[in-house]
């Protein structure tokens, strides 16, 4: 008996490997998860309940596909977690590209937006259902330099999170946001070793964010245990933000 159908974008691999890896041991949830690179699709071999499906979240079309190919499947949405974000380079603002800050946003928060958008069509049908936006604890400290494309793209995600938080509750939909720290991901390789011991060095905690650290709060948002929770962001950085 399924009692959850869970999306998970960008679940290839680091944070979205790592939800998808816990929620699967959760027999009673379906999961679909997305990637958009060909022969990047993850090890959904390992999983008896878990999806991948290939999806480019740049293109509207795919988009529209993928959910009406899960609808079609098992007839119901109920979760969705916005994670998928594409790699990037730091580079100071004055040398900055438009298409560094285009290409975050149009993953981060076009695609988000879409997804969004279409899976809730769905929920308001059903009566209900759960929005998860993975940002960064970046949005709520002062920011780093060199990441102006990064930050952009999350506080906008911050700002449509909110926003949705306030006008679908009324359908029974919540949103909610994960704010990881710095974690071990393809996604953070670009910094020097030295950065990143740094960065543990200073936490509070004397560590960086595990990949598990922020998929538990993931797994929790989407319990019973936090279904009167809506347009909160949780950060999981040890105690780096507050
Ligand atoms: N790593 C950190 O330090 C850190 C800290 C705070 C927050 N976060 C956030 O955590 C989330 C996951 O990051 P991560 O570190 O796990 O990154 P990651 O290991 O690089 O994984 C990114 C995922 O997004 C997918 N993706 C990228 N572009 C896509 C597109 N156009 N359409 C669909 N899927 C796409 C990737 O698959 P393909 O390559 O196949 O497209 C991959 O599955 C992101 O939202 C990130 O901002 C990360």
């Amino acid at each position: 008996m399924i009692s959850k159908v869970i999306l998970v974008t960008g679940g290839s691999r680091g944070l979205g490997e790592k939800i998808v890896e816990r929620l699967s041991s959760n027999s009673t949830y379906k999961i679909y998860y997305s990637y958009s690179r060909e022969g990047s699709s993850g090890p959904s071999s390992r999983y008896n309940n878990a999806t991948a499906v290939r999806c480019d979240q740049r293109d509207e079309a795919q988009v529209t596909g993928c959910v009406s190919d899960i609808l079609s499947r098992e007839g119901r949405l109920d979760v969705l977690v916005n994670n998928a974000c594409p790699s990037f380079m730091y580079c100071d603002f004055l040398n900055s590209e438009w298409d560094m800050f285009q290409d975050l946003i149009d993953v981060n928060l076009r695609g988000s937006f879409l997804f969004t958008r279409e899976v809730s069509k769905i929920m308001k049908l059903q009566g209900g259902g759960r929005i998860i936006n993975i940002l960064t604890s970046f949005v709520l400290n002062v920011p780093p330099e060199k990441i102006p494309h990064y930050i952009t793209a999350k506080y906008a995600l911050l700002g449509l999170s909110k926003a949705l938080a306030a006008e679908l509750c009324k359908f029974g939909i919540t949103v909610n946001m994960v704010s990881p720290g710095l974690m071990r991901t393809s996604l953070s390789s670009y910094l020097p070793p030295k950065y990143m011991e740094a960065a543990a060095a200073k936490n509070p905690m004397k560590r960086l964010t595990s990949t598990e650290d922020a998929a538990s709060a993931v797994e929790f948002l989407i319990s019973e245990n936090a279904r009167f929770l809506n347009g909160v962001n949780i950060p999981v950085n040890g105690g780096e933000s507050f």
